[in-house]
């Protein structure tokens, strides 16, 4: 099972400096970008919230792919829902996103889900046609399927509704690109739920956003999937 955290922009230095020095487990972190060079060279993994879609160039703010790739992160979140909804992020550019981040060899994890009241069928089929357009390497690619009415909610989908969903992802992946891909499901992962969510059948693993940032909970969340 893979475990990936995303720090989002939880935590200032005292609170990476706590994090670093009592956690050491084989997991992928992504901290904020400011903080990358704290988390390597442990036992995690390191990955980066995003990455840009263009080379190195005069794009002020940006982290490239080569950049993350040059400095040993392994792992890019493309495409959150934060960030398609905060910074208009469109399908277009979160496609070459995926792209410049497989080319340069990161594993890319690519966030997908529909909100309250829209069609699911239909959103995710919509991303997952205009996000993976012209990929043709799937071996570095995972999809995080992450409801955004379950991400900092407390609410999670039953196991049912998750197995469902990451059925009918890995169909279309199937019918569109015959290709196999791995899936992660994200959204209020905790300490508390992770021991019925782990039975979930078709899972390879969890994206974790708040609980990932207390490194108790983390820990006991790795404890509940290495079990
Ligand atoms: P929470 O686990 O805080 O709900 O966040 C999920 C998420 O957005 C991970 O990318």
């Amino acid at each position: 099972m893979l475990i990936v955290g995303n720090l989002k922009m939880y935590m200032n230095y005292n609170a990476v400096k706590e994090l670093i020095d009592n956690f050491d487990e084989d997991v992928v972190l992504c901290p904020s970008a400011l903080f990358i060079p704290y988390f390597l060279n442990h036992k995690y993994k390191v990955g980066v919230q995003d990455i840009s879609m263009y080379d190195l160039g005069s794009h002020t703010g940006e982290i490239s792919a080569k950049q993350a790739k040059e400095m040993g992160v392994n792992y890019a979140i493309v495409g959150h829902s934060e960030r398609r909804k905060y910074n208009k992020e469109t399908d277009e550019e979160i496609n070459k996103k995926v792209i410049k981040g497989l080319e340069e060899g990161l594993n890319v994890i690519l966030c997908i889900g529909e909100n309250k009241g829209e069609d699911k069928e239909e959103v995710i089929t919509k991303q997952l046609l205009n996000d993976l357009k012209n990929v043709t390497n799937f071996d570095n690619l995972i999809i995080a399927y992450e409801p955004i009415w379950c991400i900092g909610t407390g609410i999670t989908p039953t196991n049912e509704q998750i197995e469902t969903t990451i059925s009918f992802i890995e169909t279309k992946i199937q019918e569109n690109f015959k290709k196999h891909v791995k899936v992660l499901y994200g959204g209020s992962v905790d300490k508390d739920n992770i021991n019925v969510l782990k039975k979930v059948n078709n899972l390879s693993g969890f994206l974790i956003g708040k609980a990932s940032t207390d490194y108790r909970q983390l820990k006991d969340i790795v404890a509940s999937l290495r079990d």
